[in-house]
């Protein structure tokens, strides 16, 4: 590829005014880009059953043997069969999508002859699709249902008890105008749940199997212009290849881009700011082009910076221009422009409290001697990182301490489809505890999120695979691992680099091949090279959580990066008992070790708890592992809320804590997890959804937010008591009182007389007083700060449930059919108070143009369909998710009624 820049070109100064005649001449819509989106109209069949499934496999999978069913899935099992090919596989048809993404072109992949599935009926334009179900994109065909119960399932608890694996094909009609026959035009799919493969017009196109992944095929030489044309694609999800919820189907958006044959390539602008102050900013950029056509094309690519508006979109005037640079590109060739600009007081990226998220936007065009003209926008933040062993992390100078999240991708009772407003919904509430960045664990996010987390100034660490070539379940990613790994890598890396959100890359969690000694390292080191060489500018990570200090793998990352190893895994007293590794805390060792490099513990706690429930008696220490009647509850599958039990590897919240504080060279931590997610129920593989969330399924939050914010936010006055105080039998029992407050000590009251007044230690994160003797009536606290009163909470013992409370979290929404409003149902007694342990039955229903979408309540166990317009609260509280119609604006009326409750209602407007 052929590299531009203006060093040594210093003759393409009269290139700008060449560039401006061009435009004028010939600015139409056939010369230019488009982006369109074609999530409509989209036709969709699943068969019934893997055995039903016609033939056109990617590649044959090895036999899951017996004894690895559903179950032991969930355990994570190690054996299965390999099986000859009988058939013939498509596989090398679908490689040579990958080959922009392959470095070397002796490994680039040639399309063999033939034109597999050609004849298979469903890739026909004539085909009678009319009994196919009608779908709108974003699509995940099992999110609906039905859950499958029981030991025996085909799919267990691990992989969210859900039908997400199958078969199944999407048709859409393209209708092509002869004018684009100018034109490249390409399908891009920002994520298919799996192996998924492309026909059009019968011809097999390419595709790619990791779910994930954000990928594009050429649809133009098989194309109808001036006429009707047939897309066809093929999904196939394997059992056993999750370790959670991995939703099926076309999940995220689908687009048509249209660009002139001379072209930005796909993710081809690369924006980095290497000198960053307060005074000024060199912003730097390379835009690869490549030239579709088939003749040589002369150049001249230019672009202008704006600042952005909040959509990330070019507001106001320009504020720079990079100079216009020329180049020559033979037919089929791609080439490399670079060029650099100084911004003067520039208007920085920064996370949020204290720095705000900043945005620029960078209006590339591409103007060809034929007239055509590319016109490429690249959103792009102005910051600067640094990375230090001793003191973490500085974001333009500022020391950031990461207070972050760990969060799976699916969306809840949305399932695996993306949805722009339920994921920042997610961001806000896990702001609102004080959380400043998210670690994606453990694949590439929609997009959507990571222009989120731009706009709304998170951290984030940006992760692409749980496994690499030593497998986790029998048939996840390392199948595909040797051929695909370069590509998946390196078109992540394009995708994401121009985020300026992103902080990190992690290339790997807790991979098999930190127990291969050297050559996991050698494995570990490609990868890292992979990266470095996508962006210089963000250092690697990958997740241990059992690789050591010695180990060679462990010096390959530019960061050390800790699960659960940090605060030692097993190793207080409450875990004594357990078998499995037990390890001291390694923060210290790796430090000592790696002083110059920054330590975070990117997986902490794996705490569990399901939302309200509180079981006795209640451990006295500050952690221990969960189990049956100790924590967990074997009937109901129920992990009490006190907030101290946690998986048998895991850690308190309040132990995670203190041993970060104790090593203050650490640069933060992240959660496991910020949400409930569906799948990995531990410890009760009955469940659907797992009980580590800091925050349930439905978004409702549990006793631990207000830990983990006490901490946080030091000075937001809050004081939290649990647990609910209706306990009806149990007068005069023992039942422990806990409190979290970002004050320093309080004041416990049980009608109206003193329990106590409890200040907090060093390294404690909650007051406790665990000799309460219940008796009905009101507990209140007074939390004091510096010896003045700072914030007061109570929790009184209520009557029955008699009355329910709506609140909409937004009573105006788009009539857009993809902006939602969430309706939180809250259940009263007579006297109004909320009853925090009611199980009403509730139904719903909605009136009005709109849809009611899902329904949930944040209990693990329940397997009530989230489309189900009947459900019970789980201790006190529902959730309903509204849209509206497309285009029809109008008021919506969500009535809830219930057993033994007045009925309520809220209503919603929506606006075109
Ligand atoms: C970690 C793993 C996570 C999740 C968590 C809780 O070991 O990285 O993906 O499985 O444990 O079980």
């Amino acid at each position: 590829m052929k590299r531009y820049a203006l060093s040594n070109l210093l003759a393409m100064i009269a290139s700008a005014s060449l560039a401006s005649s061009l435009v004028a001449r010939t600015e139409g819509a056939i010369s230019s880009r488009e982006r369109i989106s074609i999530n409509d109209e989209w036709r969709f069949m699943k068969y019934a059953s893997a055995e039903q499934a016609d033939r056109l496999i990617y590649d044959v999978r090895p036999e899951v043997t017996d004894g690895e069913d559903g179950k032991a899935a969930d355990a994570k099992p190690t054996a299965a069969v390999e099986v000859e090919a009988k058939e013939p596989v498509l596989k090398d048809w679908i490689l040579p999508t990958a080959n922009d993404f392959i470095k070397n072109p002796s490994d680039r992949h040639q399309r063999p002859e033939g034109n597999p599935g050609s004849d298979f009926p469903f890739v026909q334009e004539d085909f009678d699709d009319s009994a196919w179900e009608r779908v709108t994109l974003p699509h995940d065909w099992a999110i609906e249902g039905p859950f499958m119960e029981g030991w025996d399932a085909p799919v267990g608890g691990g992989m969210g008890r859900l039908p997400s694996p199958g078969v199944a094909w999407y048709r859409r009609a393209l209708d092509i105008p002869e004018a684009d026959q100018a034109r490249s035009i390409f399908l891009d799919i920002d994520g298919a749940m799996s192996y998924a493969m492309v026909w059009c017009n019968g011809h097999l196109v390419g595709g790619w199997p990791y779910g994930y992944a954000s990928w594009r095929v050429d649809l133009s030489p098989y194309l109808n212009f001036g006429g009707a044309n047939q897309i066809a694609i093929r999904v196939d999800n394997p059992p056993f290849s999750s370790r959670w919820y991995p939703g099926g189907g076309l999940y995220r958006n689908v687009w048509l881009t249209k660009t002139p044959k001379v072209h930005v390539a796909q993710w081809g602008t690369y924006v980095t700011t290497p000198e960053v102050s307060e005074k000024a900013a060199t912003v730097s950029l390379e835009v690869s082009v490549d030239n579709d056509g088939d003749s040589a094309a002369s150049v001249v690519v230019s672009t202008d910076i704006f600042r952005a508006d909040e959509n990330g979109k070019a507001k106001g005037r320009k504020i720079a221009s990079l100079n216009a640079l020329k180049g020559e590109l033979e037919a089929g060739a791609s080439a490399t422009f670079a060029d650099s600009v100084v911004i003067k007081n520039p208007k920085l990226w920064g996370p949020y409290p204290n720095q705000e998220p900043h945005l620029h936007v960078a209006v590339t065009k591409v103007r060809a001697a034929d007239g055509s003209v590319d016109t490429y926008e690249t959103t792009f933040g102005i910051r600067d990182l640094r990375f230090d062993g001793e003191k973490g992390l500085f974001v333009n100078g500022e020391r950031i301490y990461l207070q972050g999240a760990n969060q799976h991708h699916d969306l809840g009772a949305l399932g695996a489809a993306f949805n722009v407003r339920a994921a920042e919904r997610q961001l806000e509430l896990l702001r609102e505890m004080g959380c400043n960045a998210i670690r994606i664990a453990h694949n590439p996010p929609a997009v959507e999120l990571l222009e989120l987390t731009d706009r709304m100034g998170f951290l984030v660490i940006d992760e692409i695979f749980d496994c690499w070539a030593r497998k986790k379940t029998p048939l996840d990613f390392h199948l595909i691992f040797p051929d695909w790994h370069e590509p998946d890598l390196r078109a992540f890396i394009r995708r994401d680099r121009n985020y300026p959100s992103v902080i990190m890359w992690s290339i790997g969690n807790e991979v098999g091949e930190q127990y291969t000694e050297e050559a996991g390292a050698a494995l570990a080191q490609r990868l890292h090279d992979m990266a470095k060489e996508e962006d210089p500018t963000r250092p690697t990570a990958a997740s241990f959580n059992f690789a050591k200090p010695h180990m060679p793998i462990t010096a390959v990352m530019d960061t050390v990066s800790l699960n659960y190893q940090g605060e030692g895994i097993r190793n207080a007293p409450a875990y004594a008992h357990l078998k499995g590794i037990n390890t001291p805390p390694l923060y210290p060792k790796f430090h000592d070790a790696y002083p110059n490099k920054m330590i975070i513990s990117s997986e902490n706690a794996a705490a569990v708890s399901s939302r309200g429930e509180y079981l006795f008696p209640v451990a006295d220490g500050i952690s221990a592992p969960v189990a049956d009647g100790a924590g967990g509850d074997p009937v109901s599958a129920q992990v009490s809320s006190y907030e101290l039990y946690t998986a048998p590897f895991g850690s308190s919240a309040d132990k995670v804590l203190g041993s970060l504080e104790r090593h203050p060279y650490v640069g933060g931590g992240f959660i496991w997890s910020g949400w409930d997610y569906l799948g990995e129920p531990t410890p009760y593989y009955s469940a659907r959804s797992s009980y580590f969330g800091v925050i349930d399924l439905a978004g409702f939050k549990k006793d631990r937010f207000y830990l983990y914010q006490a901490h946080w936010r030091p000075d937001y006055p809050m004081a939290h008591i649990l647990p609910h105080w209706s306990w009806e039998g149990r007068e005069g029992e023992v039942t422990p009182v806990h409190v979290f407050t970002s004050g320093d000590e309080a004041e416990l009251f049980l009608n109206g007389k003193s329990l106590g007044r409890k200040v907090k230690g060093e390294f404690e994160y909650r007051l406790r007083w665990d000799e309460v003797a219940y008796e009905p009536g009101k507990l209140e606290v007074v939390a004091y700060k510096e010896g003045k009163q700072w914030a007061r909470a109570a929790v009184e013992t209520t009557g029955a449930a008699s009355a329910l409370e709506l609140k909409a979290d937004r009573e105006q929404i788009k009539a857009d059919g993809k902006d939602l409003s969430f309706v939180t149902v809250r259940i009263l007694d007579d006297a109004g108070r909320f009853v925090r342990n009611a199980k009403t039955s509730l139904t719903f229903e909605l009136e009005g143009p709109g849809e009611i979408v899902a329904t949930d309540n944040g209990d693990p166990t329940s397997l009530v369909s989230f489309k189900s317009l009947e459900r019970e609260a789980f201790n006190g509280l529902c959730l309903v998710i509204v849209k509206g119609k497309p285009g029809e604006a109008g008021d919506l009326t969500l009535r809830v009624s219930g057993n033994g409750v007045a009925s309520a209602t809220v209503s919603i407007v929506t606006t075109k």
